[in-house]
């Protein structure tokens, strides 16, 4: 018993005489990484549980937060007070005069201060950000799960085995290069409560973010209170079922929905602007707009009935262009939009509006007629009703002060020269936008869209909406097109990145979807840096892994464990031979061409993973040269099929020539249409045939017109290769 004893205590003197040694050391390399860090070789400031936070007047809310982020790491709650001239420990300062932009900060660290000094409160909120990110976490299984804090008398919470920590003696300036920095979030599709979206506010808060596109009404929910119309969300905000998978025919009969009341909002509200971020509500018009179509038929072209909508994609039914009393409705809602968020900004949307009940409806034809709208080559009557839709509610957003973003559809037509133009569909519109004078957000789905799948295993990984984006894709995009002048660049206010909802029903699968793609984001946001290093950036992203574990923020590490497709197939009679398509693959399924079908590797991961090659309304048609005569029974080659995303093969022959000119065909097969209860996947198709020798195969694959239970009703299938094998 006491020599146990003894063996305990010289134990404990040991480990504490290491701990002296080796305290560990705050790293300045953080997401996003600060403009300038000068070291220098003073003996480092230590943190401990006796540090004091002193704090400007005006800047008590912020000295709160980073006692919480210091409470959350380290396990101790720092004392804070209203500052005093020149005290030893951390110190936070207003100096607007020193700075030329807002939220820019400074960090001096000496032997005895950490000095924070800010523009403006936001500035030294972002000082704080990077200290937090700074400071080393101590390893999950240190720590107890659920009470990682430490108490108010500042005695360290002893599951955690880091308890001071040095910081080197450094001199660190940053300021944001965009002013718009955001992300977005869809809550329509499937509801996410507000405290869970008070937890992606702290995560854009980690990220240097300072704008929350909150989309707030769609087909498939109304989510915010209306008071003058109640039916919106008693009604509106709750569907009757939910399409199974991606968009089939089957349904399931749950009841989905919630809403936000105005009194939680402002709630809301206030959480974010505490931690300097705006919530920029977007009210989505004319089209978008079936939930409150469901609650007053009256306001749209045909008088429905119409319902919640239960499956995805682009409603037919939108509001009514030509009646009074809908844009009554619109002006109404967006009154009370504004009357509950303060934000300077104001969506109302703009996107994907068919036009097709505009073009039967005698009201909107009346309307058309009433404002003497003419089509042109450019543009039809019901773009330019659309036009006048949008400069209608944006007059109303703008009289009362705010201004007005539009999805880039806006452009279609002739928008005002004040509208924001919010590029999704590619860099295109944004870049069209500069050039006609508007101020612009990039938001391109080729980049942004983090609904998409992030990684090429999509077996793996939970459902969603389709598409590849890894992390590299997102860290790659240069938000400045080259085809703009610098003075046209200026237009470009910043960007951010989408999370729609239609395959995501939980909010760990957002966090998901955001992490750690966000960090990615909020590099190029705050530095758009001109040199990109993907693996050092990586390298930051363990630390930033570890402050995910402490929150509990479920996030993708691909990037920690990348991939490497062994697919290859075996070398066989095409592999890397002379290969030349009849006609070429879709623009932005193509690659680098008719190789990639006979590379040797095989597809892999989605649609779009750049291993396969996509054809739509015409067949993929290769002619292989084999270089000489050879014998062969036998073809195969892979294809998707995802009938969500509109993709299945139906037909496949093979031909086979001696001198390139006159094929004759050796081989057919028809690929059964694949039903909504089969599952999607690549699938190998192979036909043998008898043995003929020639020095030329090609190989013709069909897609279909998509079938009556389809939403693509009438509309060619997508056909998408890889991999022609020849025996
Ligand atoms: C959008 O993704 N429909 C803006
Ligand atoms: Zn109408």
């Amino acid at each position: 018993m006491k020599k146990t004893f003894l063996f305990l205590c010289l134990a404990t003197l040991l480990l504490s005489a290491c701990t002296k040694e080796q305290l560990p050391v705050a790293n300045y390399d953080i997401i996003p990484r600060p403009k300038e860090v000068r070291l220098n070789e003073e003996k480092p400031f230590e943190l401990g549980p006796k540090t004091i936070v002193y704090y400007e007047s005006g800047l008590q809310r912020e000295a709160q937060f980073l006692v919480e982020y210091v409470n959350d790491i380290m396990g101790y709650v720092l004392q804070m007070q209203e500052y005093q001239s020149q005290p030893d420990g951390i110190v936070l300062k207003l100096v607007p005069e020193v700075f030329d932009q807002t939220e820019a900060y400074e960090i001096n660290i000496t032997p005895k201060q950490v000095e924070i000094r800010g523009a403006d409160a936001a500035g030294v909120f972002y000082g704080i950000q990077t200290l937090r990110k700074s400071l080393p976490v101590s390893p999950i299984d240190s720590r107890h799960p659920t009470s990682p804090r430490g108490n108010d008398m500042g005695e360290p919470n002893s599951q955690f085995s880091i308890v001071n920590c040095q910081f080197p003696c450094v001199t660190i300036k940053d300021y944001p290069t965009f002013n718009y920095r955001g992300m977005h979030l869809d809550p329509c599709r499937h509801f996410i409560p507000l405290d869970s979206v008070k937890v992606y506010i702290d995560m854009l808060a980690m990220h240097n973010m300072n704008q929350f596109h909150f989309h707030l009404s769609d087909d498939q929910g109304w989510r915010i209170e209306i008071k003058k119309y109640p039916e919106l969300t008693e009604m509106g905000a709750y569907r009757n079922g939910t399409v199974i998978g991606h968009n089939g025919n089957l349904y399931d009969t749950i009841c989905h929905g919630g809403f936000y009341t105005q009194d939680e909002l402002r709630d809301f509200i206030e959480y974010a602007a505490e931690r300097h971020i705006n919530i920029i509500p977007e009210i989505d018009l004319p089209g978008h707009m079936q939930a409150a179509l469901a609650c007053y038929p009256q306001l749209g072209c045909t008088g429905g009935p119409y319902e919640v909508w239960k499956r995805w994609g682009v409603s037919e039914e939108v509001l009514c262009a030509g009646n009074e009393e809908t844009m009554q409705f619109v002006e109404d809602v967006l009154n009370e939009v504004m009357d509950v968020f303060p934000s300077p900004y104001i969506h109302i949307g703009g996107d994907e509006c068919p036009k097709v009940r505009w073009e039967k409806c005698p009201k909107c034809q009346a309307k058309i007629k009433e404002l003497g709208i003419k089509k042109d080559d450019k543009f039809s009557a019901e773009d330019y009703l659309q036009s006048y839709v949008m400069n209608r509610m944006a007059k109303v957003v703008e009289a009362r002060g705010r201004r007005v973003i539009g999805w880039d559809e806006i452009l279609e037509g002739n928008v005002s020269e004040s509208a924001i133009i919010m590029s999704w569909r590619g860099t295109e519109g944004g870049i069209e936008a500069a050039r006609k004078g508007h101020d612009v957000i990039m938001a391109p789905s080729s980049h942004l869209y983090f609904d998409y799948y992030q990684s090429e295993d999509i077996a793996s990984e939970p459902m969603c909406i389709g598409g590849y984006l890894p992390v590299e894709r997102v860290y790659e995009f240069q938000p400045l097109p080259e085809e703009l002048t610098p003075e046209q660049q200026k237009h470009i206010i910043g960007l951010q990145a989408n999370i729609w909802t239609e395959y995501i029903a939980h909010f760990w699968h957002v966090q998901y979807m955001a992490l750690p793609r966000m960090e990615a984001l909020t590099e190029i946001q705050w530095n758009n840096p001109q040199e990109r290093d993907f693996e050092a950036f990586v390298e930051r992203c363990r630390h930033m892994a570890q402050l995910y574990d402490l929150y509990h923020y479920t996030y993708a590490d691909h990037i920690f464990n990348p991939q490497v497709w062994a697919d290859t197939v075996e070398a066989n009679l095409a592999t890397r031979k002379p290969i030349t398509l009849r006609q070429q693959p879709a623009e932005q399924y193509t690659y680098e061409g008719a190789v990639v079908l006979n590379d040797g590797n095989l597809g892999r991961g989605a649609y779009n993973s750049g291993r396969w090659l996509g054809f739509c309304g015409y067949p993929m048609d290769a002619v292989i040269d084999l270089e000489q005569p050879a014998e062969m029974q036998h073809v195969r080659f892979h294809a998707l099929t995802n009938k969500g995303a509109w993709i299945n093969p139906s037909q496949v022959k093979v031909l086979v020539s001696d001198d390139g000119e006159n094929f004759r065909e050796v081989a057919q097969k028809d690929i059964p249409i694949s039903t909504w209860a089969d599952s999607d996947g690549i699938f190998a198709y192979e036909l043998d045939f008898e043995p003929v020798k020639a020095k030329y195969v090609e190989v013709i694959i069909t897609g279909y017109d998509l079938p009556e239970d389809h939403s693509g009703f009438g509309y060619p299938a997508w056909i998408f290769v890889d991999e022609i094998e020849v025996w």
